[in-house]
């Protein structure tokens, strides 16, 4: 899917708020028609637009300025956006509908909504700088009504792709959280984890791309669970060789469940590879050393660091300087990579961070789920227990 690089400011709001639930936008209303909103301060052209789409499936909204444009993306779920060349902004002044595009692209809400630019503008020049402005199509007048009709469908046509694959990550996303909510004690452990990697990875300056990765597979990495079935998942006890084997093709499994998704493609990594150790004793690969991809091994750390300074109904939260020292002690034993324990010791103590120890501490409640997510749930456990057999 096309799948925007968040920045780290915007990585580092998602760390620290919501999960990347990214509820699929409906590609039409609930009449089977697609949402087109024009934008140009000229009555006229507007209604000429309107003419040639009249008999066409589609719901039709208008603004006469950027801003009141964004006002109605922002409260619409609209499909596509055809605009004029130069666009009024808030005060009538013309402005040009580049800067417009850009606006509508660099948004995470809107960034895939595509944008049919027409202008009276010719030029070369003109069509390569809306282009790169972020516009998908460019059209020039006189419109001829037939090419705008077919334009428009081919575009509702890409749309409705990447919105399928976007509910396709989403429902990854959802069947994570089922995962999660399984096991009642960790509360919002992967809200955590997605927050404690994120910190780890910008410290020791990754890019942004990384940092998604980082971030997403705080949700994601045990999503091969699903395929553990509960009596080997909440066994009080030891595990037999069985058993053990079982859950540890969480890892694997995992990563065969993502694979299918290319925006996922950095997270397969962290999925098959956060159980590996520093001395090559770990699972599934029995990789060692650098070897370990870098992600998996910090998204390790924070998973051990988390579940320390949780409180489970068999042991009580470990304080912060308890959960380093046991880490520290796991790296001199040859589990843990040792560099990455000194740098995580200085990040868990950043005050931007002090309120995920907290949070941690304290006893979880999940929040309760919303009627649809609550059917989400059950036919992603339908789906888990096809899995399982
Ligand atoms: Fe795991």
């Amino acid at each position: 899917m096309a799948d925007p690089v968040q920045t780290g400011a915007e990585l580092a709001s998602l760390a620290a708020g919501a999960a990347p639930s990214a509820l699929a936008v409906p590609w039409t209303d609930s009449l089977g028609r697609a949402t087109i909103l024009l934008v140009d301060h000229v009555d006229l052209n507007r209604q000429l637009i309107k003419g040639i789409l009249k008999a066409g499936p589609y719901r039709l909204l208008e603004a006469r300025s950027q801003e009141e444009a964004i006002q109605v993306l922002e409260r619409e779920n609209v499909d596509l956006v055809i605009s004029e060349w130069i666009v009024s902004d808030w005060s009538g002044r013309p402005n040009s509908g580049l800067e417009f595009c850009r606006r509508i692209k660099s948004s995470r809400r809107t960034h895939l909504i595509p944008v049919l630019i027409v202008t009276s503008v010719q030029g070369i020049e003109n069509e390569v700088a809306g282009l790169e402005s972020g516009a998908d199509e460019f059209l020039v007048k006189p419109l001829q009504p037939a090419v705008l009709r077919t334009r428009i469908r081919s575009m509702l046509r890409q749309k409705r792709i990447v919105d399928s694959l976007e509910e396709a990550e989403t429902i990854l996303f959802a069947l994570a959280q089922t995962v999660e909510r399984r096991d009642k004690e960790t509360g919002n452990h992967c809200q955590r984890l997605a927050g404690l990697s994120v910190a780890l990875g910008s410290a020791i300056g990754l890019p942004d791309e990384d940092l998604l990765a980082l971030y997403r597979g705080g949700f994601l990495h045990d999503i091969g669970k699903v395929a553990v079935p509960d009596a080997i998942l909440f066994k009080q006890g030891e595990l037999n060789e069985e058993e053990w084997a079982v859950m540890r093709s969480h890892t694997w499994k995992g990563e065969e469940i993502c694979r299918p998704m290319h925006s996922l493609r950095p997270v397969l990594p962290i999925i098959r590879n956060h159980h590996e150790r520093w001395d090559g004793s770990g699972y599934p690969d029995g990789l060692k050393g650098e070897d370990i991809p870098l992600l998996a091994r910090i998204l390790q750390l924070a998973d051990i660091f988390d579940a320390l300074t949780s409180q489970r109904s068999y042991k009580k939260a470990l304080p912060v300087d308890e959960a380093i020292r046991q880490l520290r002690h796991e790296a001199e034993l040859g589990w843990r990579d040792p560099e990455l324990v000194s740098v995580f010791r200085e990040v868990v103590r950043l005050p931007s961070l002090q309120w995920k120890a907290g949070m941690a501490a304290a006893p979880h409640a999940a929040e309760p789920l919303s009627a649809e997510q609550e059917s989400m749930r059950e036919s992603l456990l339908r789906m888990s227990q096809q899995l399982m057999k």
